[in-house]
């Protein structure tokens, strides 16, 4: 099926394209640029498909450092694209709309950081990657959902101030030796807070044998029903070794996409199928090609910001025997 889009292209007769000339562009592009596509699990599907790689927070961090590519189009919200800015100050980094932010992440002001500093001057502070990178510059360790509880361990104090997610900060003391305070107390994602125990629980009944994964960003009571909690890769790993055949996934939808492409014997039934969020949806295909063909949007942070975010970020990241 050919599908119109409406992209204006500099300097052509035409306005509309077919989506498979798009793609077609974008491959040529990306050829011709040396150019890699990053994207978080939540994207799009078609944004998925044209990607060279698709994973969670960890692994795009971990990509952005390997690649050789010139030029990297990061498509997930501006704090992925501006972690792979800071490991990567030699390559352009770019972002196809600059209005993808994730409201977790401005629960954190850097100002906030630096106050929680000064009232507990013994602990280490831990900030999850959706944070800001300015905030990111006043912590001790960054970490994602997939080794939060192994940074907060890592911390060579009794207490880790973590933020800007609560219940990941809660997850993290469940499952580290530490005293795990939350900053701000109240941090939250707001597509993660949509989940609701009972609905799942009547999902449980209709399909008794299927496996509930959950992301640790949901509150701890959708934990309680689950058989499975980890980030947005875990669980897609879990889900292709699982003898499951039914599972019950309670995170953003964008997930269900590569879940269901990877294991099409299986059935995969959203714990909410409201669960989007809107600003990893911004990235669209016609951006990612105008991204590509006019090299914008590119993902710029003062001198200052880069050098002090980038020591807690590799911190992770050479803690990682027990990551991806
Ligand atoms: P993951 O690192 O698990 O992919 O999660 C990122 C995120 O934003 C979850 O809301
Ligand atoms: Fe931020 Fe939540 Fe969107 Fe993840 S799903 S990017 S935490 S708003």
């Amino acid at each position: 099926m050919i599908v119109p889009f409406s992209v204006r292209f500099r300097g052509e007769e035409r306005n509309t394209t077919s989506r498979s000339d798009l793609l077609e562009r974008i491959q040529r592009l990306k050829r011709e640029k040396k150019a890699v596509i990053l994207a978080h699990n939540y994207q799009r599907p078609e944004v998925q498909d044209i990607a060279d790689f698709v994973g969670d927070s960890l692994e795009l961090s971990l990509c952005a450092m390997e690649t050789n590519a010139e030029i990297i189009v990061f498509c997930g919200v501006n704090f992925m694209a501006e972690t792979a800015a800071i490991l990567n100050p030699d390559k352009r980094v770019l972002i196809p709309d600059t209005n993808a932010l994730c409201p977790m992440a401005s629960m954190l002001p850097a100002d906030l950081v630096r106050l929680y500093r000064r009232k507990y001057p013994g602990a280490k502070i831990v900030l999850y990657i959706n944070s800001l990178a300015e905030a990111k510059a006043y912590c001790d360790a960054v970490c994602t959902s997939a080794n939060a509880p192994e940074i907060v361990n890592r911390m060579d104090s009794e207490m880790v101030l973590f933020g800007p997610d609560a219940n990941l900060a809660k997850y993290a003391q469940k499952k580290s030796d530490k005293k795990v305070v939350p900053i701000p107390q109240y941090g939250f994602c707001p597509v993660h807070k949509l989940f609701d125990r009972d609905s799942i629980m009547l999902l449980k009944q209709s399909y008794p044998d299927a496996e509930v994964m959950v992301h640790p960003e949901c509150d701890p009571e959708i934990w309680e029903v689950a058989d499975f909690i980890g980030s947005t890769s875990r669980m897609y790993r879990e889900a292709l070794t699982s003898r499951a055949d039914k599972f019950i996934v309670a995170t953003e939808i964008g997930l269900l996409h590569r879940l269901r492409r990877d294991r099409r014997d299986a059935t995969f039934i959203p714990a909410y199928e409201e669960a989007i969020c809107v600003n990893m949806r911004l990235h669209t295909l016609e951006k990612v090609y105008l991204c590509l063909r006019d090299e914008k949007y590119e993902v710029r942070l003062p001198q200052k910001i880069v050098s002090r975010a980038r020591e807690p970020i590799e911190f992770m990241l050479r803690n990682r025997e027990t990551q991806r």
